[in-house]
């Protein structure tokens, strides 16, 4: 049973180029698939193959074994590798609990395990390890994001397709202040969102697509000027959408399709104009493509909160003045019982 080990000693690294730190010796298992991060010549490893034992070297700092189809858990001596700091096991078919010699790797910066067939529970632990790049998407992960997400310098967060649950953390810009790109799609995150989201400051891309997540778009949104693309399609959220999230100027896509939002100010118009906004299948008076007065009417018949509402209208930066008059416009609107909202919304509806 063997597995073909290249050393090299410098390599071109495509899309990981940035993040290596040395030209120290680099170990290399790349497999057919074209997502393998290295050109090399290669003998393919067995099909579904364990990945062995034998595989211990003192000097590596990179490890990317991506897209050979290796299979079973992974070697508990992986952490024998003291200056390995790039994981990459993607594309393969690992399956088992989270491989937790992992979090012994003190200069691990970069860790994707993406693509496999892990199961179970994320230890925490590994949320505050100092890592670059954590890419955990497309396994079975099925498990809570820790309340204290620990103190990261994670840039590229991506959580997608998995089973996380529970709500997003409160403690998340905190801790990972430097996230820039945060997925977390496809899972099945509930609860209301934090307002601390906004205070996410380099915050490029956050997905939260297709979860559960609920409550109104916290106004601290609008404060996430780098923003491009904010993806809450399908999800129960509700409330109006914060005409300052619309004024970011970097947004190139905000998709809040499939929810029961109930109003769009004039910023957001102008997104829906453009084809940036995309409000489909909300609970919007006078837009096209709405859900039926029955279907948001049964959602609204059940009572909804969320807790620190006073927080939802709070920003914590600096807006423009015209900006700001339109702001107190929609906090008194959020400040309305939500009932007084779906009356309202009725009404108008049946104008
Ligand atoms: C990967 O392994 C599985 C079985 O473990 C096999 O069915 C599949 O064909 C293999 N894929 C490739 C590309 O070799
Ligand atoms: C959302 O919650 C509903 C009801 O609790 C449940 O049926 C549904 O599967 C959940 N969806 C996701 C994506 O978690
Ligand atoms: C915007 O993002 C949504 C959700 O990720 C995606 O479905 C849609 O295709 C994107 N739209 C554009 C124009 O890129
Ligand atoms: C919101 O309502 C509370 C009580 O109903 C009131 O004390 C508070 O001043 C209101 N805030 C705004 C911004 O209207």
């Amino acid at each position: 049973m063997e597995v073909l080990i290249c050393m090299i000693l410098l390599l071109s690294l495509d899309v990981k180029s940035t993040l290596v730190k040395s030209q120290r010796p680099l170990m290399v298992i790349a497999g057919r698939g074209a997502a393998a991060a290295v050109s090399v010549q290669v003998t393919l490893p067995p099909v579904a193959s364990p990945l062995q034992n034998q595989l211990i070297f003192a000097d590596q700092s990179l490890f990317h074994a991506n897209s050979n189809n290796f299979s079973g858990t992974i070697p508990g001596n992986i952490v024998k590798l003291p200056y390995l700091y790039e994981l990459d096991i993607s594309n393969n078919r690992f399956s088992g609990p989270f491989p937790t010699a992992i979090l012994a790797m003190d200069g691990l910066s970069f860790l994707d395990i993406r693509y496999n067939f892990f199961s179970g529970s994320v230890p925490p632990e590994l949320f505050a390890k100092d890592l670059d790049a954590l890419f955990l998407n497309n396994n079975n992960f099925m498990t809570r994001l820790p309340d204290d997400i620990g103190a990261t310098h994670v840039e590229y967060l991506t959580l997608a397709n998995n089973k996380f649950f529970g709500p997003i953390p409160r403690g998340i810009a905190k801790a990972l202040s430097g996230l820039s790109e945060i997925l977390l799609l496809d899972n099945m995150l509930s609860g209301c969102l934090p307002y601390e989201l906004g205070l996410l400051k380099e915050a490029v891309v956050f997905d939260a697509g297709n979860n559960n997540l609920t409550g109104p778009l916290p106004f601290s949104l609008g404060c996430l000027e780098k923003l491009e693309v904010l993806n809450f399609a399908g999800n129960l959220l509700y409330g109006s959408i914060p005409d300052v999230l619309c004024g970011l100027t970097n947004l190139m896509n905000l998709s809040l399709s499939d929810n029961y939002l109930t109003q769009a100010g004039p910023s957001c118009m102008r997104l829906i104009k453009n084809g940036v906004l995309d409000v489909r299948k909300n609970c919007i008076p006078g837009r096209p493509f709405q859900r039926s007065v029955a279907e948001c009417a049964a959602f609204f018949a059940r009572p909804r909160n969320c807790p620190y509402m006073d927080t939802y209208s709070k920003v914590p930066c600096w807006l423009p003045n015209s900006v700001l008059q339109l702001l107190n416009w929609l906090l008194h609107l959020l400040n309305h019982s939500l009932e007084m909202i779906v009356v309202e919304f009725q009404l108008l509806n049946y104008k």
